[in-house]
């Protein structure tokens, strides 16, 4: 296992502000940024909520591509494009603070993970987590994967709602193959801990007060901070197995020293936030357009019975090999439509931690900014069509062709998902899984409202019928 260095404080990278709190500008400082305060006291934080697409697009037509906003008891500089998107996630000049952006919606229930630190200590700790994402560990995923999505997808022949079944099922792989605790009442106990801790995050009460959300997502919190302390030690102690968590468990730094035990279970916590609800939206995303786009489903279902050599006559389903993930090209570029269309995570908050200046603006220190992923997704100015199901707009010519920063589903810069590859990996083990089995049928004319906020999901579910081939 690769030597991890430790932390170091460097001065030059010292943030000016400690908290998201501290150094808010005036008014007067953005009074020269286009833009509304919306209704009093709230702002426009419930015209947000309730069409948050069709709010931007309203903005960006009345005010262009920098405006301000006030919502959720602040005020927000939107920046918008590609140009944007790479100017705050290249982030070059050290400008955005991820720590203080997404700090007032994560720090409570998952401080300290990776999105919540920056600069030296961020890169540090990516480092020590990227093991856990190298060949042999993801060999080993994949197993857990083939044999946890057969056994499921096995029984969903007929009609079903899609979204909670494929989140159910996340969970179980989740409990496997992250934290290496096999299917049963006590990956049934912490799946119910996290699901509430995710909950509460977007929580519209932020104090624990008895009976709420926020309530329930620190107790939810309690109870696997606990687990994960004594699962680290334990694990620490016998040996742990290929599961992620074993691997976070036993990583050291350069001077052999363990990462300190708080820190594993905090990364652990917020990985599987960050892995948990971004696989199923994006899933569900694939599924609705294949349900919708039939000659796609049957282009991509030939790329897998090729692939995978089909159904062999004992099983109904043959295993997607490791080795064989790259081959699937087209289902990959039909994933990748389908993240274009509906990105998991449509809008990415930073905090300036310096003055800057973009598209004729001057923006001071501490002002919280964000770039608006799902926009730039839509727009005619990078997208032919914008509405339209086409996965060849992912063919090497094509993607070399565009701005690097109009698709960016995973982010980009120090902070792209570190997770990228496995959410590849089991959604293409699902599709393997699925398609070698069943068409994948709608009714006629089928388009279910998507709820946007704050990770997409179908509002009826996602109706699909599962025909057996
Ligand atoms: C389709 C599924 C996924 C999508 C669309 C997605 C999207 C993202 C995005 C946009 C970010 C960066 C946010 C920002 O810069 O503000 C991110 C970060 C992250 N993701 Fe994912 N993610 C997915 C799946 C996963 C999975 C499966 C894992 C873990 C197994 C994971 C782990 C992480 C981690 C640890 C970070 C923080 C990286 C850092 O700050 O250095 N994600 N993800």
């Amino acid at each position: 296992m690769a030597p991890l260095a430790k932390p170091q404080t460097d001065n030059t990278q010292t943030p000016q502000f400690n908290h998201w709190s501290e150094g808010v500008p005036e008014q007067s400082d953005i009074a020269h940024i286009p833009g509304d305060a919306g209704w009093p006291v709230v702002g426009d934080t419930f015209k947000q909520l309730a069409d948050p697409h069709g709010f931007t697009q309203a903005r960006i037509e009345k005010y262009g591509k920098v405006y301000k906003t006030y919502a959720f008891g602040g005020w927000n500089v939107a920046l918008i494009g590609a140009d944007a998107n790479e100017l705050v996630l290249f982030n070059r000049d050290k400008i955005f603070s991820s720590e203080q952006g997404w700090g007032p919606v994560l720090d409570q229930l998952f401080p300290r993970g990776l999105m919540l630190l920056d600069f030296d200590h961020h890169r540090i700790d990516r480092r020590a987590l990227s093991i856990a994402f190298k060949p042999g560990p993801m060999r080993h995923y994949s197993g857990a994967l083939n044999s946890g999505i057969s056994r499921e997808v096995a029984k969903w022949e007929g009609p079903m709602k899609f979204y909670p079944a494929i989140k159910e099922l996340t969970l179980d792989l989740a409990a496997d193959s992250f934290l290496g605790i096999p299917w049963g009442p006590e990956a049934d106990r912490i799946n119910t801990a996290f699901v509430d801790m995710v909950q509460a995050s977007v929580a519209p009460i932020r104090k624990p007060l008895p009976f709420t959300k926020m309530k329930r997502g620190v107790d939810g919190r309690a109870y696997l901070v606990d687990f994960l302390t004594k699962e680290t030690e334990r694990r620490r102690a016998q040996g742990g197995g290929q599961d992620m968590f074993s691997q976070f468990a036993t990583a050291t730094r350069e001077d052999g020293e363990m990462l300190p035990v708080d820190q594993v279970v905090d990364h652990m916590n917020f990985l599987m936030m960050a892995a948990h609800d971004t696989i199923t939206s994006s899933a569900t995303a694939l599924i609705y357009q294949l349900a919708t786009n039939p000659e796609w489903q049957e282009k991509v279902r030939e790329e897998i019975m090729t692939v995978t050599g089909g159904p062999d006559g004992y099983d109904e389903a043959r295993p997607l090999d490791y080795d064989d993930m790259g081959k699937l090209e087209l289902t990959e570029m039909a994933f990748k439509e389908a993240l274009r269309m509906i990105p998991p995570v449509p809008s990415m908050p930073r905090r300036a931690l310096k003055d800057f200046e973009f598209g004729g603006y001057k923006i001071p220190a501490g002002q919280m900014v964000g770039i608006n992923i799902y926009w730039t997704h839509h727009s005619e100015e990078y997208w032919e069509n914008p509405h339209t199901f086409d996965p060849m707009r992912f063919t090497p010519d094509k993607v070399k062709a565009r701005h690097k920063y109009a698709w960016v589903p995973f982010g980009g810069g120090a902070h792209m998902c570190l997770g990228l590859h496995f959410a590849y990996m089991q959604v293409k083990v699902l599709m393997a899984q699925l398609l070698q089995r069943y068409r994948i049928e709608s009714v006629e004319g089928y388009s279910p409202e998507w709820q946007a906020w704050p990770i997409p999901q179908p509002k009826d579910g996602l109706q699909v019928s599962f025909k057996r081939i």
